[in-house]
């Protein structure tokens, strides 16, 4: 069925949750900007088939650099112009917190085009800091040492300090400061600190907890007060340059997030008063991302924009600063989901519908010979209406149960089970056409609407791919990449290839709620591609191994004023190095195959020749894909 292009687009909300980096083209196929304001787009189903044609296959991540260094801009653009509107004297730097992504092509192109802008890094852990201090920075711009620290952690930080990177090390317990003067003064380096505060101010969303009093990290007043003691008893109160907070991920609520920068501008002008020059506040992570485009404070959503937040912080830390009567800090933001989360769109084809039930109502033939059960169950399908159907409904479940009792009973046979099944799915489609608009009905409707969605067997791994729409019930927007210019006539939920019936999605962005079931297009075997978008922040990086499937395909895409470039392809994990995951080791395993393969040989139960093939054949999987192809 033919349909207006708007009115597909606003089925899924793509303008609500695209940020302008996606649109429909005139072939009914999803296509990508590298900005909002950018007419040049990449059509995501040329991009497919020319991977095909490289013998790149779906599942896979398309990964748009371009988009990456866009939200930069408009991060570092929102706090230089907060910073011009409100006069502030103080500077803003923008450090990538690695934790969020940290595959090294989006790293480096932090750094890479984060140059004139000073972009630096954030680490949380020694893998992190050893990764992160080979690559060339801006002279200007910080390297941020969060997270636990052992004696190695600091000395890797020292090292960075000794090769003139600004490393500043955030003190987020007190045991590890005595490590810190210690190893400053036995390498004789100066080093940068800085303290994490845990403040009262909570953020809000999934991730609340990680703010206020009961949060894993962070200094408590009197701590603060004792570190500031002990680094004057050993003259280094100067290196103390930096105060930091963050109050958790995908902050939902503007409210929230003022309420933390309120009070940690007044600890910061507390600190500084007390004649100790730090000067930069670290306000951490947490801007968030409108993932259903409904720009509230739901879960998946956020009630402000990045020049809101950028105006908010700005101006509550001069308020505070004008009211203390101290100097303005330089301003850092941690901030990671925002900036990464859009550059990513994971890619994967349907490879099946799972049906529920199998069978035409019509080929259905019942008569007095059969069993009472599914006799009534005819008779509610050929009496159902528009009046009755509440009842006649109530009543099909009543069988139902009757049915699969006898069943278990050895009553009944596989053929009438099979015939009372086809009946009873009849009476619920019957039921569902007549209660869609019925109010009193609403809520067992949603049920039925839910049962009787299509499954579409989708060729990827939650667990890999989507951990947070599993772990944590994040939503994702999900859509067709083709067949746009045609109605979507199907409700349907998707099911990943795992064996894990976890593996499963059945929410889905709307504006108004969340929907249980996506708009698709009827499945008949032929190729159909949906895109998951907003993947590029924590998914990659959080992803499991579950079932042993491993990286997806990857390719890396540049759009132009002509078409697009496929700057890099990234071919996925192969079965051999998905087995090493588990330490199997490849050699051994073709070694055991062939001794079984021998043995067989020895007893006479396969040829010398057959068993050399057999051989061959194990060998070849090493390099297969661990998806469906
Ligand atoms: C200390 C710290 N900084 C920054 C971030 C990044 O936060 P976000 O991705 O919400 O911007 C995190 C993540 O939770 C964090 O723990």
């Amino acid at each position: 069925m033919k349909a207006k292009l708007e009115e597909v687009a606003q089925t899924y909300g793509i303008e609500n949750w695209g940020a302008g980096y996606f649109s429909i083209n005139k072939k009914g196929h999803l296509v990508v900007h590298p900005s909002e304001y950018d007419r040049r787009g990449a059509d995501l189903m040329e991009i497919l088939e020319d991977l095909q044609r490289r013998r790149i296959h779906t599942p896979l991540l398309l990964r748009f650099p371009q988009i990456l260094v866009n939200q930069m801009k408009k991060l570092t653009g929102a706090f230089r112009s907060a910073i011009r509107e409100f006069d502030y004297k103080g500077r803003y730097y923008g450090v990538f917190p690695m934790k969020v992504n940290p595959r090294r092509e989006v790293v480096e192109e932090f750094l890479r085009a984060g140059r004139r802008y000073d972009f630096g890094i954030e680490v949380g852990s020694k893998p992190e800091l050893y990764a992160a201090l080979a690559n060339e920075q801006s002279a200007d711009s910080l390297m941020i040492c969060n997270g636990f620290k052992d004696e190695s952690y600091i000395r890797l930080a020292l090292l960075g300090t000794e090769l003139g990177k600004n490393v500043v090390i955030v003190i987020e317990k007190i045991g590890e400061l005595e490590t810190v003067i210690q190893l400053a003064q036995e390498i004789g380096v100066s080093p940068l600190l800085g303290i994490r505060v845990k403040l009262y101010s909570k953020g809000s969303g999934r991730w609340e907890k990680s703010g206020g009093e009961s949060a894993k990290f962070g200094l408590t007043t009197s701590e603060i007060l004792e570190v500031i003691r002990v680094l004057r008893e050993h003259e280094m109160v100067d290196s103390l340059r930096l105060l930091h907070f963050h109050i958790g991920s995908q902050i939902t609520s503007i409210k929230r997030v003022k309420n933390a920068i309120k009070e940690a501008a007044r600890v910061y002008a507390k600190i500084r008063a007390m004649k100790i020059n730090i000067d930069y506040l670290d306000v951490g992570g947490g801007l968030g991302v409108d993932y259903d485009g409904s720009r509230t404070s739901s879960e998946s959503s956020v009630n402000y924009t990045v020049q809101e937040f950028a105006n908010d912080v700005v101006y509550t830390i001069k308020s505070v600063c004008e009211d203390e009567d101290v100097p303005e800090p330089n301003i850092i933001t941690e901030s990671g989901r925002m900036l990464t989360s859009y550059h990513a769109v994971l890619v994967a084809n349907i490879r099946a519908e799972i049906e529920t039930v199998v069978g035409e109502y019509e080929a259905v033939k019942v008569d007095d010979n059969d069993p009472q059960v599914i006799v009534e169950l005819k008779d509610l399908c050929m009496g159902i209406n528009s009046k009755n159907y509440a009842e006649y409904y109530h009543d099909a479940i009543e069988h139902k149960d009757e049915l699969y009792t006898l069943f278990n009973l050895g009553l009944i046979s596989l053929e009438d089970r099979a015939k009372g099944e086809i009946l009873f799915w009849e009476v619920c489609e019957r039921t569902a056409k007549y209660a869609q608009n019925d109010k009193s009905m609403m809520e067992e409707y949603e049920e039925l609407r839910q049962m009787l969605a299509a499954k579409y067997l989708c060729n990827f791994s939650i667990f890999r791919s989507l951990p947070d729409s599993w772990a944590i019930d994040q939503l994702f927007p999900i859509m067709p990449l083709h067949k746009l210019d045609k109605t979507p006539t199907e409700l349907a939920t998707l099911v990943d290839i795992t064996c894990d019936s976890d593996g499963v999605i059945d929410k889905f962005v709307d504006l108004k709620d969340i929907k249980e079931t996506l708009e698709l297009h009827p499945f008949k075997g032929e190729p159909y591609f949906l895109g998951v978008f907003l993947v590029g922040a924590y998914q990659e990086v959080m992803g499991s191994g579950h079932n042993l499937f491993g990286p997806l395909n990857e390719a890396h895409i540049v759009i132009e004023d002509e078409g697009y470039l496929i700057t890099k392809v990234v071919p996925g994990g192969t079965l051999g190095e998905a087995v090493e995951t588990a330490r199997y080791e490849q050699s051994a395993l073709q070694e055991g195959f062939g001794e079984l393969a021998a043995e067989q040989v020895k007893r006479g139960r396969l040829s010398a020749e057959r068993a050399n093939e057999l051989c061959r054949q194990y060998e070849s999987y090493v390099s297969c894909y661990t998806y469906l192809s």
